[in-house]
């Protein structure tokens, strides 16, 4: 049986990808931070270790025994994270230090999530991060796969939160297009690519919206009376560099979340999920 390090498994994908690794039959040792957190995962991995990813004391050593390392590792893009730790630190520094580790240890397999599209905006931190390590990853001479999904379908929980208090607003005209897929989909695509030597995997889900019907979707299940109502996108860029100054994480997912609605960001559809069907199970979980 071959065994697996997972890092970021108590996240909104890496607890699916903890489930599709048991399933495949793989020994899960899972690195967590919290371990309340870590009490869902219990059914799916076998040793849990406790530590904080971007301190050298608790990684040292952890690839000892591991053939596969499994890292869906990084800072949440969710606006209601207040982590003190920047997109450099987590998901550059912390992977960097796990990939020297991994070296050591002589593990088989790294395996990567990355975001789609990462090497075409050096300018923004959370792009031009996860491309770094992308790069550092082939470098390495270890066998690796790297996984470019579009956005996770968890991406849009701060919009539901905005849809049900009336708050949510298309930046811009919301025509540019994406199809973002589920957790559970993208879990299965990551198992599969450990197969796959020295792999790329862009994937994203089934079907493809434009951002502004993915708003209104959002809206039509909360609460079918609100409107999501449009904003110039210059309105809601005027206030990043006052953010750059106070707060340099949230306008670095600021910047982020308004650049990518300028563009159509579609991967090769690999998810079966509906966004819908999702928010029915969602929603319905939540009242
Ligand atoms: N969300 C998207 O739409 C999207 C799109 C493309 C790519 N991605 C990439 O996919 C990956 C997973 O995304 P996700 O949405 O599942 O993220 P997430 O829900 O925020 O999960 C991130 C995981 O990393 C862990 N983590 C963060 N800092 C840590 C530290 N210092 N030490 C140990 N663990 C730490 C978190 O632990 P806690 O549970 O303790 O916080 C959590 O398990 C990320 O690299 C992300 O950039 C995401």
């Amino acid at each position: 049986m071959s065994t697996v390090l997972l890092v970021g498994g108590t996240g909104n994908l890496g607890q699916k990808v903890a489930q599709e690794l048991h399933r495949a039959g793989y020994a899960v040792t899972a690195l967590v931070r919290n371990p309340q957190k870590a009490e869902r995962l219990k059914p799916f991995v076998q040793q849990f270790i406790t530590g904080d990813a971007t301190k050298p004391d608790d990684v040292s050593g952890l690839c000892a025994g591991i053939d596969i390392v499994v890292s869906t590792l990084g800072k949440s893009v969710s606006l209601n994270d207040r982590s003190r730790a920047g997109f450099e630190e987590v998901d550059y520094g912390a992977n960097a230090r796990l990939l020297q580790e991994a070296r050591r240890q002589n593990v088989r397999k790294f395996v990567y999530v990355s975001a789609l599209g990462a090497e075409n905006y050096p300018d923004l931190r959370y792009f031009a991060v996860h491309h770094r390590f992308s790069q550092e990853i082939i470098a390495s001479g270890l066998d690796y796969s790297i996984i470019k999904p579009p956005a996770l379908f968890s991406a849009f929980t701060d919009l539901i939160d905005l849809a049900k208090k009336g708050m949510l607003v298309t930046p811009g005209d919301g025509r540019h297009l994406t199809n973002p897929i589920y957790e559970g989909d993208l879990a299965r695509v990551i198992v599969e690519s450990i197969g796959q030597p020295n792999s790329v995997v862009e994937a994203g889900g089934r079907q493809v919206y434009s951002r502004h019907q993915i708003n209104e979707l959002i809206q039509r299940h909360v609460n079918p009376n609100g409107k999501v109502r449009r904003i110039p996108l210059g309105l809601a860029k005027s206030g990043l560099p006052l953010m750059k100054l106070i707060d340099r994480n949230l306008y670095d997912k600021g910047a982020f979340f308004l650049e990518v609605l300028q563009h159509d960001v579609i991967a090769p559809q690999r998810g079966e999920t509906s966004l819908e069907t999702y928010l029915d199970q969602k929603l319905y979980a939540r009242s």
